[in-house]
């Protein structure tokens, strides 16, 4: 008998067409995430899980599924997954690094030059028929080539966007992290603590995992030390910046512009966001190009195929 898979999400059919030869695969095919008692009971006697990233796997879960052996995720992010709880299982685990650095990074360039330059605020303002013609300080945005841009997190995709920055627009970087990157040198990245980022960026991106440690890493008191004419770009997940702060932080003039792929709460946005004008928001999709997306799901195939052969997968977490 073929082990059971739960595969928790509408993916691409054809790229999980494989997988029917190891596993009986149980498809939710919905855009809408299983809320936890819903997914337990759809797990009972499953050996493995298919995950989007969006389904918590912790200790309360395990417990109720107890056959559960393994967890593929098609993202890179894997904050859903109390490690913890599942190293204690003995669980597989994967994610999905790499195939999706590049267009992430592209992402992060469209928000931070959308949010800066005031994309969103002049396309809302011709579509509105407001524009009755040209002036000196139309909607007059930060410059972006040649400034200061601040990397908070140089893992794969925070380099690729201060490659992006450095080498596309001459844009001086300076990066925050616990250790020093190597790959930064070869950009004359200049390595900072956070505080000293802030003080100095002209731009930030964030990119940091997310976790108890990361947890409104930038809030009221780190907004407090950015120049008024910055842009904060998240990228990262919801809750590694504080919305409300932010928010309150553009509504007062204390920041010039914010980009935002991610929400604390999400697909829920803060209202007092809802309501900035200088700020740039998307639906958490800035890996979100068909060739991308679709490696991201071949990747948890790969690694759910491998462990089928009882071989390790390529992207262990
Ligand atoms: C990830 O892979 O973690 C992204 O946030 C999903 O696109």
């Amino acid at each position: 008998m073929k082990p059971r898979l739960l595969v928790a999400r509408r993916l691409f059919p054809d790229v999980l067409a494989p997988l029917a030869a190891a596993y009986e695969l149980d498809v939710h095919d919905s855009d809408q995430p299983l809320p936890p008692a819903p997914l337990a009971a759809r797990l009972q006697g499953c050996w493995g899980l298919l995950g989007s990233g969006t389904e918590r796997v912790d200790a309360a879960l395990l417990a109720a599924c107890p056959t559960l052996q393994a967890v593929a995720l098609v993202t890179v992010g894997f904050n859903n997954l109390d490690l913890a709880a599942c190293r204690a299982r003995g669980l597989r685990l994967s994610n999905a690094p790499g195939v999706l650095t590049e267009a992430t990074a592209d992402f992060g360039l469209a928000l931070l030059l959308a949010a800066a330059r005031r994309v969103g605020e002049g396309e809302r303002f011709v579509r509105a028929g407001q524009w009755q013609g040209w002036a000196i300080d139309q909607f007059a945005g930060a410059p972006v080539a040649g400034t200061t841009l601040g990397v908070v997190g140089m893992g794969r995709i925070g380099t690729a966007i201060a490659r992006r920055a450095r080498h596309g627009f001459g844009m001086r970087i300076v990066y925050s992290q616990r250790s020093a990157s190597p790959e930064a040198e070869a950009l004359q990245a200049q390595h900072l603590p956070l505080p000293d980022l802030l003080r100095q960026a002209d731009h930030v991106v964030v990119m940091v995992p997310y976790g108890p440690d990361t947890h409104h890493l930038i809030g009221a008191s780190e907004l407090a030390l950015m120049k008024p004419s910055a842009t904060l770009v998240n990228l990262a997940r919801g809750g590694v910046v504080d919305d409300a702060a932010l928010a309150a932080a553009l509504q007062q003039g204390r920041l010039a512009a914010a980009g935002l792929d991610v929400f604390e709460g999400e697909p829920a946005v803060h209202p007092a966001l809802l309501a900035c004008p200088n700020a740039v928001l998307t639906p958490h999709i800035a890996s979100s190009t068909l060739p991308t997306r679709r490696a991201m799901v071949q990747l948890a195939v790969d690694n759910l195929l491998a462990w089928a052969e009882g071989r390790p997968g390529p992207t262990p977490i």
